[in-house]
């Protein structure tokens, strides 16, 4: 299948740490920026078809004892599906939860210039 590139927008006009909705070629994809960096993926949950870009854009937390403080790494790069929870790792789309079965697809992102430029497959 031919890939396709889209120029989604200016760098700026996204906020770090929120996922935005958008439709390329009719198909419904969210984009976050963290940072210099930017992630792309389909916006379904694979559980039931919730919109991921409702979700929250987090960390994943590091493993703690009982009243140990909360430390999240890769902060940023996890957003949380706003019905049930499930957790997906926007660089590859995986469930962070071992008894959660499915995968987000995701999509490379660049930038030329400030132009952030989204490909399709
Ligand atoms: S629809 Fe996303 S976790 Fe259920």
């Amino acid at each position: 299948m031919a890939s396709s590139e889209h120029d989604v927008g200016a760098m700026d006009d996204f906020q770090s740490g929120r996922a935005y909705p958008m439709s390329v070629e009719g198909k419904p994809l969210a984009l976050v920026r963290k940072n210099e960096a930017f992630f792309a993926f389909r916006d379904a949950c694979p559980h039931q078809g919730a919109r991921l870009s409702g979700g929250l854009v987090s960390g994943s937390p590091k493993p703690c004892l009982p009243g140990d403080e909360i430390v999240l790494e890769n902060e940023g790069e996890i957003v949380i599906c706003p019905w049930h929870g499930w957790e997906f790792d926007l660089n590859d789309g995986h469930t962070l939860a071992e008894s959660c079965r499915g995968r987000v697809k995701t999509y490379p992102v660049r930038l030329v210039g400030d132009r952030v430029i989204l490909t399709l497959f």
